[in-house]
C-alpha cells in the first residue's frame, strides 16, 4: 500500500506552482540582510551569513528542480573587503566549508559551478576549493550556480573595455567589428543569457555595482524578506510577481 507522505508534498508539487513555460532561464540574486538577519536575534553577524548559505543551499535545490538554467547570486563584491577583516575572513570561510560539504550534493544534483569576479585575489584556499569544484562539475547539464565572487559591475566593464583594446591594437579586432556581441563575450557572463529575473532581499532598491550591462532588460524583484529567510517559497512567490511582468524590451506589442 501506497502511503500519503506529506512531507513529500512540496517535491512534488514544486513545478505545478509556476507557469513552466515561462519561468526565467536566468535568476540573479543580491542576497542582502544577513547582518540584520542576526542583529535582529543578538547573534553575531557571522551567524547571520551563516544562516545565509543555508538558505543558499535551498535556493539552489528549488532552482535545479524548477529546471532554471542559470543562477547567478552576489556572494562577495569587491567593496565587500572594506568589512572588519574577521568578517571579511568569515565570509571566505564560509565559502570554503560550502564547497567542501555541498560539492557531492551538487554534484548529484547536475550542478554545474562557474564563477565571476577577480577570483586570483581571492585567499589560497578558496580558490583551491573553486577549481576543484568547476573542474569536477564542468561536465555537468543542469543548472549553472554562478558565484559572483570579488566582483564589480563597473571593474568587469573595464576589464571587458581593456581586453577588446589590446585586441583591436594587436589587430585581432577592428574597431568596428565592437559590437554587442563581441562586448557580451569579454564580459564575465560570455555565454550565458542576460538575467531575466533579478531578486534583491531585505527591502534595498538598489543594484550595487552587480551586473550594470547585463540588468539591462531585466524584471527587477524587491522583497522585505531578509536573505536568511528567503526560500523555496518566497523564490516561488518572485517568480510568480516576475511572471505577471509585460516584457517589452523598449518595444510595443503588436498583436
Ligand atoms: C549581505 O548581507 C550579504 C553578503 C555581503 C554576503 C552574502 C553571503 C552569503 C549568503 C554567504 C556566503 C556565500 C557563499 C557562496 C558560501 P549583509 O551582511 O550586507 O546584511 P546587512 O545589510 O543586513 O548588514
Amino acid at each position: 500500500m501506497m502511503w500519503f507522505k506529506p512531507w513529500r508534498k512540496n517535491k512534488v508539487d514544486l513545478k505545478s506552482q509556476v507557469a513552466i513555460e515561462r519561468l526565467p532561464h536566468h535568476i540573479a540574486i543580491i542576497m542582502d540582510g544577513n547582518g540584520r538577519w542576526a542583529q535582529k536575534r543578538a547573534l553575531p553577524r557571522s551567524m547571520g551569513h551563516r544562516a545565509g548559505v543555508e538558505a543558499l543551499r535551498k535556493v539552489v535545490k528549488a532552482c535545479s528542480r524548477l529546471g532554471i538554467e542559470v543562477l547567478t547570486v552576489y556572494a562577495f563584491s569587491t567593496e565587500n573587503w572594506r568589512r572588519p577583516k574577521d568578517e571579511v575572513g568569515v565570509l571566505m570561510t564560509l565559502l570554503t566549508e560550502y564547497l567542501r560539504k555541498e560539492l557531492n550534493e551538487l554534484h548529484q544534483n547536475n550542478v554545474i559551478i562557474r564563477t565571476m569576479g577577480r577570483i586570483s585575489d581571492l585567499p589560497r584556499e578558496a580558490q583551491h576549493e573553486l577549481e576543484h569544484a568547476i573542474e569536477s562539475t564542468q561536465n555537468n547539464t543542469g543548472l549553472i550556480l554562478n558565484l559572483a565572487l570579488n566582483y564589480g559591475g563597473r571593474s568587469e566593464i573595464i576589464e571587458a573595455v581593456k581586453k577588446l583594446s589590446k585586441d583591436a591594437l594587436s589587430g585581432k579586432l577592428k574597431v568596428e567589428e565592437i559590437d554587442e556581441e563581441s562586448f557580451n563575450n569579454a564580459l564575465y557572463t560570455s555565454g550565458l543569457p542576460d538575467p531575466d529575473l533579478l531578486i534583491r532581499t531585505s527591502g534595498e532598491m538598489r543594484l550595487s555595482n552587480f551586473l550594470l550591462w547585463q540588468l539591462a532588460y531585466t524584471e527587477i524583484v524587491v522583497v522585505n524578506e531578509l536573505w536568511p529567510d528567503f526560500g523555496q517559497d518566497a523564490l516561488l512567490e518572485a517568480i510568480k510577481e516576475y511572471q505577471k511582468r509585460d516584457r517589452r524590451f523598449g518595444g510595443i506589442h503588436t498583436n
